[in-house]
């Protein structure tokens, strides 16, 4: 039907005879010619119809928008003064010769070149948005990193080998997606979060290498970075320390970022400790554009008279922290009023500051409601652990640790946007040495999963659970984690210790894992693996704010579809085929 894509029209093609298909992207009239941007996925191309061929002149008088036809035409010159610089088919033009109205449209809901269309329209009519450039670069950027992911990883011996959809609940700590069983009433299947105890079993079974782009399901609070149903490349190897784990990954995220968009990330990754991470930036994903960091100051704190510091900079489970803004002071009270209300969403119960105009002055070259708190050593001592020179503005956080962090590690981030910071375009990292286990809601839970290897023994693991660090590793690129893994345990022991520690009765780690048990007695290699989130990847390949605009169908932000209407009622037969009765909670049941 065509003989190219109307974006390869160009110069090339000059006085050529070509058949085109697409879209009507505009259609102006110019009094007595007719001019259509054509539009496909490759670009647009300007067609010119004049009224000498008087029925093909007739036709193109009825076209609309969002028309498709094909066209068949001659590639000319556009007249000078009307071409324009930003288009491949800039300098050229289509005398429309043919035209076949393959199928009218009706006016859509939104324009192409409509700016701030809202997204509940964009995902109701969501092919005619896909329609746009932008979208179409990512859906093309996405299927070219998973080519090339896929061809890299084959290249290198991983099979492709695709698990279970309908299976049992994986744990990776959010809720499942439950599917009821017909054949066994009351019995259901859970959609899995990821294909973690799947891909353990492969290696058991000898594979060797594996990776899958496999979906994953997680119901849980959804976030411009989380949606309730993602692609991983997940990937799984036998016999390969975590350090020939990571340089693999690193290898082929180094090489593809070069080949698709000739980005250089570095030769070696910094390999950071999950320790130092949150120490200095407050976060076990640093976002290393931005060049502030948390400097700790409990010790200087102890014995000042302010109980909002002396408190914490006491407590073993608290810490107070400094963060210094370069050429902050410039800050107004209303700039900091906001700071401040923005690390209450973290929890923070104040945002204390110091202004400096004159370092050498001392309390007399300051301004912060706290310096009347502060002996003139620790003012001093302050300002010479954080470096401050004159002009800056010192934050300072206290509390909980972990409050702490949160609301100074996501104010970094924040300033360091707000004010343009960033060092550079690219940063990417490995976070390793992470504990095994976290201690929350009076017991132990892990980090990653519980499938993780310790990096010592079982013995030394039951002894000191907290101090305990994992063989597991974290991709970090610009703040966000790409990917995370692990080399697993495969040992039966030690996997029944770590059950235990996580408070993991036998009953309960049969009832759940012994299909895992049991494999792992019968010849377990020593194994790990990685899984990389694929639309998180390409969201920060695209430079787009939002996982939704990376997914051709994806979820709002309470987890529906508005184009197809899921999730939906279904029929009572079909609920009675599968011994299932509905009761809505109070609320909702009358409303109906
Ligand atoms: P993890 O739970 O860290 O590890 O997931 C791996 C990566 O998947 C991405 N991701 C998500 N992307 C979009 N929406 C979500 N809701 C979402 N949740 C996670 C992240 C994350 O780094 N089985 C282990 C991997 C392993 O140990 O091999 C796992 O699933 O980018
Ligand atoms: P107050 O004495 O409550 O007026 O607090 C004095 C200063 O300390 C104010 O700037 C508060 O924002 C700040 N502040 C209070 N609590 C904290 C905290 N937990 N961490 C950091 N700053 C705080």
């Amino acid at each position: 039907m065509r003989s190219h894509y109307c974006g390869q029209v160009d110069e090339n093609l000059l006085d050529q005879e070509v058949t085109l298909c697409g879209w009507v992207n505009r259609r102006r009239d110019h009094g007595g010619v007719i001019f259509v941007d054509l539009r496909d996925r490759e670009g647009v191309v300007q067609v010119v119809f004049d009224p000498d061929r008087e029925e093909v002149f007739a036709t193109a008088e009825r076209i609309r928008n969002e028309y498709v036809l094909q066209v068949k035409g001659r590639v000319r010159r556009r007249p000078e003064g009307t071409t324009n610089e930003n288009m491949r088919s800039g300098m050229v033009e289509m005398l429309g010769l043919e035209l076949t109205v393959l199928n009218a449209a009706e006016t859509p809901p939104f324009q192409q070149d409509e700016d701030n269309v809202g997204e509940e329209h964009r995902l109701t009519y969501r092919y005619i948005d896909l329609r746009r450039p932008e979208m179409q670069r990512n859906m093309q950027l996405r299927a070219k990193a998973t080519g090339f992911m896929r061809r890299y990883l084959e290249d290198d011996g991983y099979l492709d080998i695709e698990t279970p959809m309908l299976t049992k609940a994986t744990p990776e700590g959010a809720r499942d997606y439950i599917v009821p069983s017909r054949t066994f009433p009351g019995n259901f299947f859970a959609l899995p979060q990821s294909p973690q105890l799947f891909k353990q079993l492969l290696m058991m079974s000898g594979m060797d290498r594996y990776y899958q782009f496999a979906r994953c399901f997680r119901d849980e609070d959804l976030r411009a970075d989380r949606q309730p149903e993602f692609t991983q490349l997940d990937v799984e190897t036998s016999f390969m320390s975590e350090d020939e784990i990571m340089a693999t990954m690193e290898d082929m995220i180094r090489k593809m970022f070069k080949q698709l968009l000739d980005v250089d990330l570095g030769d070696n990754f910094q390999r950071m400790s999950y320790a130092e991470a949150m120490n200095r930036f407050g976060s076990d994903k640093p976002d290393l554009r931005i060049p502030l960091e948390l400097v700790e100051v409990s010790d200087l704190m102890q014995d000042v008279d302010f109980k909002v510091f002396a408190a914490p900079a006491k407590d073993e489970g608290s810490r107070v922290a400094a963060l210094r803004l370069p050429q902050g002071a410039d800050l107004s009270r209303k700039n900091i009023d906001e700071y401040t209300k923005f690390v209450s969403r973290y929890g923070a119960r104040g945002l204390a500051y110091i202004k400096i105009t004159d370092v050498a002055a001392g309390r007399e070259g300051m301004q912060s409601p706290i310096l009347k708190f502060l002996p003139d050593e620790t003012i001093s001592g302050i300002m010479e652990r954080v470096g401050a020179e004159n002009g800056d503005l010192v934050f300072f956080g206290a509390d909980k640790t972990n409050v702490v962090n949160d609301a100074l590690g996501a104010l970094r981030v924040q300033l360091g946007l707000d004010r343009n910071l960033l060092t550079k375009e690219w940063a990417a990292l490995w976070v390793v040495d992470f504990p095994m286990f976290e201690w929350a809601n009076d017991r132990w839970n892990a980090l990653h999963h519980p499938f993780t290897a310790p990096s010592c023994s079982a013995e030394e693991l039951k002894a000191d659970p907290g101090k305990a660090l994992s063989k597991a590793y974290d991709m970090v690129l610009n703040g966000t984690e790409l990917g995370g893994g692990s080399v697993r345990i495969h040992q039966q022991e030690m996997q029944s210790t770590v059950f235990d520690l996580l408070g993991i009765s036998k009953e309960e780690a049969e009832e759940k894992f012994g299909f895992l048990l049991t494999a792992l007695k019968y010849g377990c290699p020593p194994h790990g693996g990685l899984a990389f989130g694929l639309d998180r990847l390409v969201m920060l390949m695209t430079g787009s704010q939002s996982i939704r605009d990376v997914m051709a169908f994806p979820k709002t932000q309470s987890a529906s579809c508005l184009l197809t209407s899921a999730p939906a009622d279904v029929p009572a037969k079909q609920l009675r085929e599968l011994s299932i009765r509905v009761k809505l909670p109070e609320s909702e049941a009358s409303q109906d």
